[in-house]
């Protein structure tokens, strides 16, 4: 029997369009881009997670020369978050990029391993959190949960 799988998603214009809230986290992400350590790819990458409490937490990738012992933006910041905080549920992760690694008709797209971790956070706490992406365009793409960027989530939900 052939099955569907579906999911929802927002794409929004510009940044006039956001709410306090999502304008307040994504500026967070966009000071995090600043702090990427990014000399291999070349590709900056930012993430701020808004708390329940209106705390901000910041991440950005950071290189290596021994490639794989990098680490993804969202990673940082959702591990950080795991480790000082994790009591105060996240309301929305933000990413944002900055690089010639996407070109401006394309959607940034964070990576299979980021959205199992998004995944595992998002199962420690009642209600799902949100996720703002910023396209290389100036629009933005929102997901209310990671169950619509992950199906079949690996061992969670
Ligand atoms: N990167 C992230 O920070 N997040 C993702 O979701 C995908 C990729 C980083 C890893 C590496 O430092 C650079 O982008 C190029 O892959």
């Amino acid at each position: 029997m052939k099955k569907e799988f579906t999911f929802s998603y927002r794409h929004l214009k510009s940044i006039d369009e956001l709410t306090d809230d999502q304008k307040k986290v994504f500026a967070a992400a966009e000071k995090a881009c600043k702090k990427a350590y990014a000399p291999y790819s070349k590709f900056k990458v930012g993430a701020a997670l808004l708390l329940n409490d209106d705390t901000l937490v910041l991440g950005s990738n950071q290189e290596n020369k021994a490639y794989p012992a990098g680490l993804c933006a969202e990673r940082v910041a959702l591990f950080s978050y795991g480790a000082q905080h994790n009591t105060q549920g996240i309301k929305i992760l933000a990413i944002t990029s900055n690089g010639s690694m996407l070109k401006n008709d394309q959607f940034f797209s964070p990576c299979g391993g980021c959205r199992q971790v998004m995944a595992e956070y998002a199962s420690m706490q009642e209600a799902p959190y949100e996720i703002l992406i910023k396209n290389e365009d100036g629009s933005f793409l929102i997901f209310e949960s990671i169950y619509n960027l992950l199906p079949f989530t690996f061992g969670t939900k």
